[in-house]
């Protein structure tokens, strides 16, 4: 006997599990499918995908312990509080953040129990198409569902000749659960992954090299907030080459040896405990069945989907890492509400243009909008306001004054096309740029805006008051 749903989700991360409520909420009969890689000891799946389990919720807890460790053993003593020198008990802090995964991973199973999602454990696949939407599998079961909504998300991209095996040499998974700190840790790639994980090691005392083969530094973010970050993550001890290219990499009894050539082509050879690979991610269409349906993927490997995210067959949609656009955990939830309304006959609503990205490193870096270089290309005209977080009282009494917030307006409109933000607090500060380019705001709009006091937002404040040339505290 199969079973039959209106709506059957394949994927249990923020995608998936978003779509799935979303459409419960809406009055469907919902299903969501998880092929169960971060199963429970009893084998029960783990919901959350790569974000809750071995992405976003891991990594931050990690990158707080070690803020902590690095503030209590070099920033407490200038304050007048001496605690001696810290100690890290690395287990005790893998079980803190073990901890964070089970609750909020149980919290979604929860969620779906509340939602009457009903949860299949096991695999997805497609069989074909059937007359009132589409006939699947899951593990051993037949399943049919009028629409389908695959949100299958990524795995980390593995680069020829350098064997992943999570102990050695790791991917995302591996670097979240190091059992000690690594004398010398290497890093291929300086990217999101390679910077919040590099700085996690670094603070609890690692001698950490990161390895990019770019020339340039953070190429998507606004470069005037690439420069300082260089500065500010170089000063802190992390050693950053760009442009390398990647030679042999070999592993042995003592760790690891990477050969590559540095930006001048010089020949040079790094050893080190452990290797993160962190060289981007590849969406996951693994086992999914999808040519033998016709299912279209593009020459990247995502879904093909339209800005509303249906694919080409009818009834099957795509949300998340597996289709277009950054790899997200709030872009896969906006993207999944928006699906489950649509075929709700809803109008699903994601504004791409209005997508905020944050490093978690410290200082944090946000962005939204367009970077200075973007406006450029593009004959923009605009007008910047730039102020340091140097010059704001309550920075000063946090002891967190590096960094800045700059605002893009355009010329002619003042119409908010940009905030970039490099300081403390960035990855909250940042919601009022979101806010501000969703509503088309224009940079007048957020100097009149009333900021409380002492707070980081006036920083915000006075770049929006320094578009006009007008910051009262600059
Ligand atoms: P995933 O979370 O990858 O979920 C897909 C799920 O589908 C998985 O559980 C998988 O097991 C399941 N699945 C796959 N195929 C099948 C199948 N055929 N049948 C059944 N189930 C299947 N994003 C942020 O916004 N902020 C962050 O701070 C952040 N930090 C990150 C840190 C790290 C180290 C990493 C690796 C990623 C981070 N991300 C972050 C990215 C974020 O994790 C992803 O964008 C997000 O998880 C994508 O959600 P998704 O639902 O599309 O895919
Ligand atoms: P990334 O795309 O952010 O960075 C990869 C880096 O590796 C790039 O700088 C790239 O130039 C470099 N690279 C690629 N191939 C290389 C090679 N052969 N040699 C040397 N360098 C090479 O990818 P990353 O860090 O793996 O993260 C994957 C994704 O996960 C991110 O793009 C992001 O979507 C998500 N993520 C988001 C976070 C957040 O929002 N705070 C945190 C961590 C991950």
């Amino acid at each position: 006997m199969s079973k039959q749903f209106d709506v059957l989700v394949i994927g249990g991360g923020p995608g998936g599990y978003a779509a799935a409520i979303r459409a419960a909420q809406l009055g469907f009969k919902v299903a969501c499918c998880e092929s169960n890689p971060y199963a429970d000891p009893k084998g029960e799946p783990r919901l959350g995908g790569t974000c809750l389990n071995v992405g976003c919720i891991p990594s931050k807890a990690l990158l707080h312990t070690s803020h902590l460790f690095e503030e209590a053993g070099h920033a407490f003593a200038e304050q007048g509080i001496s605690v001696g020198t810290p100690k890290i008990e690395v287990g005790k802090m893998l079980a803190r953040k073990n901890g964070i995964v089970d609750q909020l991973t149980g919290g979604i199973k929860g969620l779906f129990k509340k939602n009457k999602v009903t949860l299949i454990n096991g695999h997805g696949s497609f069989v074909k198409q059937a007359p009132d939407g589409w006939e699947l599998k899951v593990g051993e079961e037949t399943v049919l569902a009028k629409q389908v909504i695959v949100s299958t998300g990524s795995k980390a991209r593995h680069l020829p000749g350098i064997p992943v095996d999570n102990k050695v040499i790791c991917d995302n998974v591996g670097a979240l659960d190091f059992d000690t700190v690594p004398k010398k840790l290497a890093v291929i790639g300086a990217g999101v992954i390679g910077l919040e994980l590099g700085s996690v090691w670094r603070r609890l005392g690692a001698e950490v090299t990161v390895l990019e083969g770019l020339p340039e530094f953070l190429a998507a973010a606004d470069q005037d907030v690439a420069k300082e970050a260089l500065k500010l993550l170089t000063k802190q001890g992390l050693k950053i080459s760009l442009g390398v290219k990647i030679g042999e990499v070999k592993t042995g009894k003592k760790g690891v040896s990477i050969a590559y050539t540095d930006k001048d082509g010089a020949a040079q050879k790094l050893d080190a405990d452990r290797l993160i690979v962190s060289v981007g991610r590849v969406p996951n269409t693994d086992g999914l069945n999808a040519e033998a349906v016709g299912l279209k993927l593009n020459e990247r490997g995502q879904i093909e989907v339209d800005g509303h995210g249906r694919t080409n067959l009818p009834g099957v949609w795509a949300v998340g890492d597996v289709v277009r656009g950054p790899m997200l955990a709030h872009k896969a939830m906006e993207e999944a509400v928006a699906v489950a309304e649509t075929i709700a006959g809803q109008a699903g609503h994601i504004n791409f243009d209005a997508i905020p990205y944050v490093l978690y490193t410290s200082p944090e870096i946000a962005w939204v909008g367009k970077t200075e270089q973007e406006l450029k290309a593009a004959g923009v005209a605009y007008k910047a306001g730039k102020i340091p977080f140097a010059f704001n009282g309550r920075a000063m009494g946090m002891a967190a004054t590096d960094g800045f917030v700059k605002i893009l307006a355009d010329a002619a409109t003042d119409r908010v096309l940009g905030v970039h933000i490099i300081g403390a607090g960035a990855s909250d500060l940042i919601a009022e740029g979101v806010v501000a380019i969703e509503f088309s705001a224009a940079s007048e709009d957020l100097a009149r805006i009333c900021h409380a006091h002492p707070t980081l937002s006036e920083v915000l404040h006075e770049a929006a008051l320094a578009v006009d040339k007008r910051p009262l505290h600059a």
